[in-house]
């Protein structure tokens, strides 16, 4: 199995914050776990299993850079080709970067790779105390269709399970991680958990 071609790098922001669209590499590793500690401090993933889902020929991780290079925000999606469906894994932008239209892109480009994957329905789950995750994402286009009672632990809060429909076969606008291994080497062991998580594998993301 392949993934997409990746398509160039894209510049975003304005004068006042430029920045880099493009595929993750196993080189913003470091960058990606700062942001997703700071943003899920209770339920983070381990750092083996972010570098296992951005190694999978299964997954798309996206970046946003700084000039400098510094990650800013990133996204993946889970989406084997012929598989039809896809799910958001995880998306974060740095506290610092936020406000700036950045999440919207991530999870519109996110959308746009799956549906190149094949993907007609994409689907993540987003904690029911997070209302600026679920806004943006109810104005993207996704529902949502169930809960999940007390799946982020240990704090007991609901998931709510969203999805969208991806009509069209979208051209994927940035590019998609390289490829790697299978995806579910180091996910959902509980040895592989951060030092710095108390909870599960999974984020608060998807
Ligand atoms: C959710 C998140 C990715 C949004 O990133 P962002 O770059 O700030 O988002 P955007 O600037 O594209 O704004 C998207 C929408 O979020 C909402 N929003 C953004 N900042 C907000 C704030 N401080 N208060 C309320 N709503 C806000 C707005 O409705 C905005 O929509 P608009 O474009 O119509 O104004 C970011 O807040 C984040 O990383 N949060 C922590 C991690 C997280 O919760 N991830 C999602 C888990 S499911």
């Amino acid at each position: 199995m392949s993934a997409a071609p990746a398509p160039a790098a894209r510049r975003i922001g304005d004068p006042d914050h430029p920045a880099l669209l493009r595929g993750a590499e196993r080189g913003d590793l470091d960058g990606i776990m700062r942001i997703e500690r700071d943003s899920f401090p209770r339920d983070a993933w381990s750092e083996r299993a972010m570098a296992a889902d951005l190694d999978s020929e299964y997954t798309g991780y996206l970046v946003i850079a700084g000039e400098d290079g510094t990650v800013l925000g990133y996204g993946g999606v889970l989406a084997p080709e012929r598989s039809g469906d896809a799910d958001i894994q995880t998306i974060a932008v740095a506290d610092a970067a936020r406000g700036r239209g950045w999440g919207r892109l991530l999870v519109s480009e996110l959308m746009a790779l799956a549906a190149g994957r094949g993907a007609r329905e994409l689907f993540l789950e987003v904690r029911e105390d997070n209302p600026v995750a679920q806004g943006l994402y109810r104005s993207l286009g996704f529902e949502q269709i169930a809960v999940r009672p007390g799946y982020y632990q240990p704090e007991g809060v609901d998931a709510l399970v969203m999805r969208a429909r991806l009509a069209a076969p979208a051209r994927s606008g940035t590019p998609v991680a390289p490829l790697g291994p299978p995806r579910n080497e180091g996910i959902g062991d509980p040895d592989d958990r951060d030092d710095t998580s108390d909870t599960d594998d999974s984020t608060g993301a998807a």
